[in-house]
């Protein structure tokens, strides 16, 4: 047990699936897993262990934002040997050509800030996913049909952002969507030699407003969970 996870030694697999809710957590491990057990409700973050398609898997959540993020990633990786992280999740499109319910795989995180900045200090640091994931996960997509675009994300400190003009930057720079986890994923994964990925459906749209009612929201998080299963196990 880790001051976050209430899981036993062993409890977690070395892949480890991380939205950002920790209900998601359950409808994925209950839609996805057989054998799927509970293994931390620690401050009520599920966490479910369970196989697919014969293969171990763990998905838990993360909370919002990379201070979150980053308590279960570091315990999940340097305490329970996690080597494959994969953050299933929702984003914000910042591109015209972006459309409600597509699939973002993040090749790269852009960011103000991250829990690493400390470390990093004057470094601009280039956060970037595990290329043999990428690679899988987009042929994952591919293979379903699924409208997908793979290129970089911002990973934000703020949902209700002030600065507006930051995201015209980042449209103007290709960037594809915004979140508030990723990039802090991607550098613990470096900084561990663990694996990770980003695979995010678009929720809503910064150029339009435009946003997905509740209740279809749940269909469109499928394909994600199917392509990072896809990716963590080709
Ligand atoms: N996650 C989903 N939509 C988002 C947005 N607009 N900003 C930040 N994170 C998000």
């Amino acid at each position: 047990m880790t001051i976050h996870i209430g899981a036993k030694p062993g409890d977690i697999a070395e892949t480890v699936l991380m939205p950002g809710d920790p209900l998601r957590a359950k409808w994925a491990a209950e839609t996805f897993l057989t054998e799927s057990r509970l293994v931390n409700e620690v401050r009520g973050m599920l966490g479910y262990t369970g196989l697919w398609r014969g293969n171990r898997v763990t998905i838990h959540g993360s909370g919002m934002g990379m201070p979150s993020l980053s308590i279960y990633a570091n315990e999940l990786i340097r305490d329970y040997g996690a080597k494959t992280l994969i953050r299933i999740g929702s984003c914000g499109a910042m591109q015209s050509h972006v459309g409600l319910r597509d699939i973002i795989i993040a090749m790269t995180a852009t960011t103000l800030s991250t829990p690493s900045s400390g470390i990093f200090r004057e470094l601009n640091f280039a956060p970037h996913a595990d290329w043999s994931l990428l690679r899988a996960a987009v042929a994952a997509a591919e293979a379903r049909g699924v409208t997908t675009h793979v290129g970089g994300i911002y990973s934000s400190d703020v949902f209700y952002d002030e600065r507006p003009d930051l995201n015209e930057v980042m449209t103007r720079h290709g960037i594809l969507g915004v979140e508030m986890e990723a990039a802090e994923l991607y550098n613990l994964a470096l900084r561990h030699g663990a694996r990770a990925l980003a695979v995010l459906t678009v929720s809503d749209h910064l150029l339009t407003g435009a946003a997905l009612p509740a209740d279809q929201r749940q269909g469109s998080f499928g394909d994600m969970v199917e392509i990072a299963l896809h990716a963590a196990f080709p």
